[in-house]
């Protein structure tokens, strides 16, 4: 049996999220329904806008392919609870940023943070045309420009950090210090044969931090 990855609308879209078990909890599926990925793709009337795949969204970046938006929020879903505080680094296009609002509401903050600020004013813009305005106007959802490796302190602390940029040997102590306890947070990892994966690092109440690898990743370069 083969997997669908391609779209034509909304609707097919999630079917086939769901269908594939990538959506498998009420929350999230309800989130990810409520943004609109048309309107954070390069053009809104790109009839890709609903497959299951990265696309280039221009400054030589990608738009996360919805299966790993899907995958993101389920993995933090139990910190991404109505008033939570999130950080979502290399927030490129804004969508997670949509979604991850969605879960967390007007009474919770979420902070992307982007290195390209040509592409945090896009993102701003994408957010807005996607009916987020008033969280954008009201601080329940700030885009930042800079560099995420620093994360992003004066957010925190997150109940929620997802780091969507280049895996890095280790997690850096800074962004561990921004998590909350407890909190969890999301990373790609490169390990000593250069095999890449995507930890869970869990902090608890205590301070105590744990990893688990959730899946192994291999990033490949679209042109
Ligand atoms: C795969 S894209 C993910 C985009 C986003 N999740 C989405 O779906 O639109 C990774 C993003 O991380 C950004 N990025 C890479 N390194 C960064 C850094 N050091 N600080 C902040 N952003 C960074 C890239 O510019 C890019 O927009």
């Amino acid at each position: 049996m083969a997997w669908r990855s391609i779209g034509t609308s909304k609707e097919e879209l999630f079917s086939n999220l769901c269908y594939r078990n990538l959506i498998h909890s009420d929350p999230v599926e309800k989130a990810m329904k409520a943004v609109d990925r048309a309107n954070y793709v390069r053009d809104k009337r790109d009839v890709h806008a609903y497959d299951d795949l990265p696309q280039s969204i221009g400054f030589g970046v990608t738009i996360s392919a919805p299966h790993m938006h899907a995958f993101a929020v389920e993995h933090l879903l139990d910190f991404l609870h109505p008033g939570a505080r999130v950080l979502d680094i290399g927030s490129g296009s804004g969508c997670l940023v949509a979604v991850m609002h969605r879960l967390v509401g007007d009474t919770g903050k979420v902070v992307g943070i982007e290195r390209i600020p040509e592409l945090v004013i896009r993102s701003k813009r994408n957010l807005r045309q996607d009916g987020l305005g008033h969280a954008l106007d009201s601080g329940a959802i700030e885009m930042v420009a800079g560099d995420g490796r620093d994360g992003y302190a004066p957010g925190g602390p997150y109940d929620a950090i997802h780091v969507g940029i280049s895996a890095t040997a280790t997690v850096p102590q800074v962004m561990l210090d921004q998590l909350a306890s407890p909190g969890r947070m999301l990373i790609p990892v490169v390990g000593p044969f250069m095999q890449e994966a995507i930890e869970e690092i869990e902090k608890d109440k205590d301070g105590n931090v744990t990893r688990r690898k959730v899946m192994d990743i291999c990033y490949v370069t679209l042109t």
